[in-house]
């Protein structure tokens, strides 16, 4: 299965919050998104599953195998905070049956829904299916979350920001998963993330992000290791990880725009330790997987 956006734009109040941005996540491969707080990461997905918040709208395309998709039939979503996306009072079996009776399935629930849980990789499933979401440990209710995600039998899944609320160990194994899945179920897998390493363990291909535009795209590996548009090189310089410990870590300097501020030129420039002349009135198209007039000039 193939997902295409293109053109996504979202507004409130006639403000954009995201222009421009397009997608293309081939089927069995994992696509991060990656960017700061409020680069409009989220808004981009919601907008597909017209869970977009009130008075907001979209416009763009988006084809699943060249088709236009019905609704949200074949797009499934996983949080953040698997606590808040479960249902407290509701056991693990009762949610994962009433998604699957939702979607259609007409064959054994409970059997199903075992099967499900053996697919996320929580073994002894008869006896998780009595528990409730307070009884599991965060990466297990991750899991609970991915399999009620699969019951929904997504063609296309959407993680935002999955691993946040798990430690580091817990991130890797979830991550892991979601690969799997990808690779088992020829699912197209939309991960949604501000963390690098995240980004270089689990993606094929990466769309960065900046103040609700893309402004770099291309496989993982080529744009981790050789970076070409200024956000992303400060990105990667800020990350974490790839600062010795007991250094000062680099901080890209300023802040990102207010949703809606108006900038003229590129939207990095007032931050941007390259800028050019033009680059405070041109804003530069995106061309070639980049959106930068040093290299489209
Ligand atoms: N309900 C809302 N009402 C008004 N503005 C909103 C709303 N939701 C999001 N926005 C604005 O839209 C922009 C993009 O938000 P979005 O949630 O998509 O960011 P994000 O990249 O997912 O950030 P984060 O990493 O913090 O989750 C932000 O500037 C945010 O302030
Ligand atoms: S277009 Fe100019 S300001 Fe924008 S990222 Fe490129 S060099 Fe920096
Ligand atoms: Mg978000």
């Amino acid at each position: 299965m193939r997902l295409e956006v293109q053109g996504l734009r979202v507004a409130l109040g006639g403000v954009a919050l995201v222009e421009d941005f397009s997608l293309r996540v081939d089927a069995g491969q994992v696509h991060a998104v990656v960017g700061e707080s409020g680069s409009g990461k989220t808004l981009s997905a919601l907008a597909l599953l017209d869970l977009l918040p009130e008075g907001a709208t979209w416009t763009g395309t988006v084809r699943v195998d060249g088709q236009s998709p019905r609704g949200r039939e074949g797009f499934a979503m996983v949080l953040q905070e698997p606590l808040s996306a479960l249902n407290p009072v509701l056991t693990v079996g009762a949610q994962l049956r009433e998604t699957l009776e939702v979607h259609g399935y007409s064959g054994d629930l409970q059997g199903r829904a075992v099967e499900l849980l053996a697919e996320v990789g929580l073994v002894e499933g008869e006896e998780r299916l009595g528990m409730f979401p307070h009884q599991l440990s965060g990466g297990q209710r991750q899991r609970v979350c991915i399999a009620c995600a699969l019951a929904a039998n997504p063609r296309v899944l959407i993680a935002d920001e999955p691993t946040t609320a798990l430690d580091a160990s817990m991130r890797g194994v979830i991550l892991a998963l979601l690969v799997r899945l990808a690779r088992q179920r020829s699912l197209s897998v939309w991960l949604i993330t501000h963390d690098l390493q995240s980004v270089r363990e689990a993606s094929d291909e990466v769309s960065v992000m900046y103040a609700g535009r893309v402004v770099e795209h291309g496989p993982t590996r080529e744009v981790l290791s050789s970076p070409r548009h200024p956000y992303t090189a400060a990105l990667l310089a800020s990350n974490p990880s790839a600062t010795p410990v007991g250094q000062r870590l680099p901080a890209i300097d300023g802040n990102v725009p207010l949703a809606g501020e108006v900038i003229s030129g590129c939207r990095f420039h007032p931050r941007c330790p390259r800028a050019l002349a033009r680059c405070s009135s041109e804003r530069p198209a995106f061309a070639d997987g980049v959106a930068c007039w040093l290299v489209s000039a």
